[in-house]
């Protein structure tokens, strides 16, 4: 059968181009058990909010066993589930529950590292005879490093790490605590491939992979250990495709747009499916530092065509430092002045440990306008937990860990996440996105709340499978405030304008067809012919379908 590409039932076979996706730690969601720790038998109590919310798919963080010194990426299980967030059957039971609701689920796989106390770790320390030795990356002497190498660089200062009793050094990318595997090995990429499998049988859809331009590198191997890199990808690709033909891959590559599209591979369903578009997200928050939206356009621009059947993944926040690494330092200087001025709300040099209603002030034109923007993006929409509700970051907790705080469900103690009097990482108590004031509760009696405005947008994004799909193009604009674009896609096109600027504007639309120009936010329909000019708001948003004349209305 030929791609369908162009008609709608495309969208639940290559469903992840129209996905909204919604990430969260399962350990701050919600306690069902009054431990103080969330748990997968509490997310399951939540599937109806999120399916409510119009989220299509879950994307869990890391929920195995671990050593808890990277918040679950230190994994020391990879076929277990954490005792403290339920059992296997709870989340069989999740993830069933989840599905009749319409929600597909991923789960971050952690392939490049695991912790040192994963059983492979402890034998291959051995020594030599070990059969997990080759599981790791060994040096006999410690190998020369290139500055500026090292991901944390607060708590590291070298990607090796002496063992005293393997006596030899091992490669960790990320802590000393994380010992890279060794992905020269067939066996390590065996076992690996293994794990997918065992997860995807549980019922899940596919992976968010972590840390991918990291697990391709060959360093501190042999040189042509590893003939073609990507060939990992490529194979655990087809292996997931024989297993279940709907899973998919979505990559953490932190790359500029040219080495970043290698990940997807030349064709289709090749490597990767999606990728994070990182360079387009920190355009997006120099452009709203300048009120400019020339950045986010030429980051857009820059992006290459992608190959069939993938997509790019937008965000506006996720669980690690907002990181602005691809910028120059004088961008980044103007995004830490706008949105996070003081050095305590600043990490590794490079990111920012807020989350976005607090770098805003609250404003809720300008988070609004932020969320349908990155909605109207060409690719699938991901939002990190308590986005819905504008959330902001908890500066008390260390590092990274601030955008990590427990979900804000109530004015009730603890926000309604646990019972408990302890959590392990404290609820944002205090100030104008404390609990007290920052709730789902509270936000679902109020038709104008920010959570009933984000369904709405949800519901919007899932009905405008053009924007997904569709090939975008820029409208040209007399004010760099306003970026306006529209995406074509099977005879139909969304328009949309977003003025990034705090002053009212005009945006300039210039379309060569007849027909309405049908408000899909409002009630203003406008005439699509010709050349005219929309006023905008302060920070304003608004979204159009191109109706052709003769042809039906979409609701
Ligand atoms: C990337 C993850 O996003 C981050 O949270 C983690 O610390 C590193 N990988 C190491 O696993």
């Amino acid at each position: 059968m030929p791609p369908l590409t162009t008609k709608r039932k495309a969208t639940g076979d290559v469903w992840w181009r129209n996905a909204v996706v919604y990430c969260l730690d399962v350990e701050t969601f919600l306690d069902s058990d009054g431990d103080g720790c969330g748990d997968l038998v509490g997310l399951c109590e939540r599937v109806d909010y999120l399916a409510g919310l119009g989220v299509s798919c879950i994307w869990l963080m890391p929920f195995y066993p671990s050593h808890q010194r990277d918040d679950g990426y230190d994994i020391t299980d990879y076929y277990g589930v954490d005792p403290r967030l339920g059992t296997h059957g709870d989340l069989v039971e999740l993830v069933r529950t989840a599905r009749d609701r319409g929600i597909r689920m991923i789960a971050d796989l952690v392939p490049n590292h695991t912790s040192d106390r994963h059983p492979w770790f402890r034998s291959a320390r051995e020594g030599r005879d070990s059969p997990y030795h080759d599981f790791y990356v060994w040096a006999d002497e410690k190998p020369a490093e290139k500055p500026g190498d090292v991901v944390f660089p607060d708590q590291e200062n070298s990607n090796w790490a002496y063992d005293r009793k393997a006596r030899r050094w091992y490669l960790h990318r990320f802590y000393s605590h994380q010992p890279d595997l060794n992905v020269a090995n067939a066996e390590v990429r065996d076992e690996l491939a293994q794990v997918a499998g065992f997860w995807l049988e549980q019922g899940l859809s596919g992976f968010r992979l972590d840390a991918v331009p990291f697990l391709v590198e060959p360093i501190g191997m042999p040189p042509g250990a590893i003939a073609d890199p990507h060939q990992l990808l490529r194979d655990l690709r087809r292996f997931m495709g024989r297993r279940n033909g709907e899973s998919i891959l979505l990559g953490e590559v932190n790359l500029s747009p040219e080495q970043a599209v290698e990940f997807f591979g030349a064709r289709g369903g090749e490597q990767l499916d999606m990728l994070f578009s990182f360079t387009v997200n920190q355009a997006m928050y120099l452009a709203l530092a300048r009120e400019d939206a020339r950045p986010l356009a030429a980051a857009l621009d820059a992006l290459p065509p992608l190959p069939q059947d993938c997509q790019w993944a937008h965000f506006v926040r996720n669980h690690d430092e907002l990181t602005l690494d691809k910028l120059a330092p004088e961008e980044r200087a103007e995004v830490f002045a706008a949105f996070g001025p003081d050095p305590g709300m600043q990490l590794y040099g490079r990111g920012l440990r807020r989350r976005l209603p607090a770098m805003l002030g609250g404003d809720q034109r300008r988070m609004r306008m932020v969320y349908s923007l990155m909605f109207s993006l060409p690719g699938t929409p991901v939002l990190f937990y308590g986005e819905e509700i504008g959330m902001a970051e908890n500066l008390d907790i260390e590092g990274r860990y601030a955008v990590r705080a427990p979900m804000q469900w109530s004015d009730e103690p603890n926000a309604g996440f646990t019972t408990a009097e302890e959590t392990r990482r404290p609820v944002l108590a205090g100030g104008p996105f404390g609990f007290r004031e920052v709730n789902v509760a509270r936000q679902r009696r109020d038709p104008h709340s920010l959570l009933n405005w984000m369904e709405r947008l949800i519901r919007r994004r899932r009905e405008c499978p053009e924007l997904g799909w569709g090939d975008w193009t820029p409208l040209a604009q007399d004010d760099p405030a306003v970026l306006a674009h529209r995406a074509d896609w099977g005879g139909s096109a969304i328009v949309a304008l977003h003025n990034l600027g705090g002053r009212a504007t005009q945006a300039r639309l210039e379309l060569a067809e007849e027909g309405v120009l049908v408000d899909l936010f409002g009630e203003r329909d406008l005439d699509a012919g010709g050349r005219r000019a929309i006023a905008l708001e302060p920070y304003d948003h608004r979204w159009f379908r191109l109706r052709r004349p003769g042809r039906r209305a979409a609701p």
